[in-house]
């Protein structure tokens, strides 16, 4: 069999058809399911969005309450698995703890998209009550509303539907971007035929990493060291000095802008002067020239996105679940994808180890 050697970490190879999701690293546009993100993202909700990446297509009036229905109706966790988050450390991260429970609900071994959507559904309840359980605090009830409505809510303990807005925006541009890190792992573990549970816990796995979801958690950590722009300059020089990473910088993708990116950066110059804290958007706006003056690296959807979090008083514990929870519905239509014209995707790889070694 002919052996092909293809660039580390697979960059630019094209491995499989996928009708899902694409992102043009030329044009800059990311296209879920024939539609333009940014703008499913202005116009639609959560839910349309959800329904359209799985399904392929917008939904009817109708289809579209059964489906939020459906979302809602499966929205809670039960009691067994909140005494097991219980009995989890108390640091534990909370990314880790969804992969666990995601992993610890029954299975009965089915693949079908209404279990990877009843596993979608959960997600931020698992990080809702999984975080005020880690802390020891009571979890919260119901509300009624939309998912972003009723997730922001979990997030916060606030009823806000203006700030919810906000978030659902977020979410539609977190939900898909084609064979990232997470979605082909996911993808690997379904071209197994191992079940949808396990497929997610995969990707659960993969998003934690900080060159992937693990991102969001980190660019705090930074923006808040930062009182004049003469530190946003001098922390960048700083960093590339020392050749680290700057987190929420590039993308294996985009080269030159990230539109999710561009999107989140006009949410967060929104949120900044409706909260007066302009400060903060002028300081991400300087980073992101710098980073461009020095290394010529786009700003990714994480670096506006964590700060557009931050601006709606979402704790950071919060930003990779969140991330996760949205994109539980792309990793699902990945796998009905991936198993509807499967192939176990099983390369291999160039011996570069001892031989001939005896005991
Ligand atoms: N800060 C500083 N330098 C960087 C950064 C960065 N954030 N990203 C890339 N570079 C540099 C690399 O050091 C490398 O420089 P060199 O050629 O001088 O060695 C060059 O740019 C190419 O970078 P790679 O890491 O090889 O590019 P790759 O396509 O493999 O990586 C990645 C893309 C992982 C996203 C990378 O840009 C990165 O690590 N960014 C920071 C983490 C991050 O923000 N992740 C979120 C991704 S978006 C998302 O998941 C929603």
């Amino acid at each position: 069999m002919e052996q092909i050697i293809v660039p580390k970490g697979l960059d630019g190879v094209i491995v499989d058809d996928s009708a899902i999701c694409t992102a043009d690293s030329e044009t800059g546009q990311l296209i879920y399911r024939g539609y333009s993100a940014t703008e499913l993202a202005e116009k639609a909700t959560f839910e349309q969005a959800a329904y359209l990446i799985v399904y392929g297509r917008m939904p009817s009036a109708e289809e579209l309450s059964g489906f939020s229905a459906f979302l809602k109706a499966n929205a809670n966790i039960s009691d067994n698995t909140k005494k097991i988050m219980a009995l989890m450390p108390k640091d534990t991260e909370l990314i880790d703890l969804m992969r666990s429970v995601v992993s610890l609900e029954p299975n009965n071994g089915t693949k079908t998209d209404s279990i990877l959507l009843e596993i979608a559904a959960k997600m931020p309840r698992i990080a809702g009550d999984g975080s005020r359980i880690l802390k020891g605090a009571e979890t919260l009830g119901e509300i009624e509303g939309g998912y972003a409505e009723r997730f922001y809510y979990l997030l916060t303990g606030k009823k806000d539907s203006t700030s919810a807005k906000y978030l659902e925006r977020l979410l539609i541009l977190y939900m898909e971007h084609e064979l990232n890190a997470s979605t082909f792992a996911l993808r690997v573990t379904a071209s197994t035929l191992a079940d949808p549970r396990a497929a997610m816990t995969t990707a659960l796995a993969t998003i934690k990493g900080p060159l992937h979801g693990g991102a969001n958690d980190q660019i705090l950590n930074y923006m808040v060291k930062m009182g004049t722009k003469g530190d946003a300059v001098k922390f960048v020089d700083d960093k590339l000095a020392r050749r680290e990473k700057i987190m929420g910088f590039g993308h294996r993708i985009y080269k030159k802008v990230d539109p999710r990116a561009q999107f989140m950066k006009g949410e967060l110059k929104s949120l900044s002067r409706m909260k007066h804290a302009e400060k903060i958007y002028e300081m991400a706006v300087t980073i992101e020239e710098t980073v461009w003056d020095r290394k010529k690296l786009p700003a990714n959807l994480d670096f506006y996105a964590a700060l557009c979090m931050y601006m709606l008083g979402i704790e950071h514990t919060f930003y990779t679940p969140i991330f996760a929870s949205s994109r539980a519905f792309g990793w699902s239509a990945h796998y009905m994808e991936q198993i509807t014209n499967n192939k176990l995707i099983r390369p291999d790889s160039k011996y570069v180890g001892y031989r001939g070694l005896r005991l």
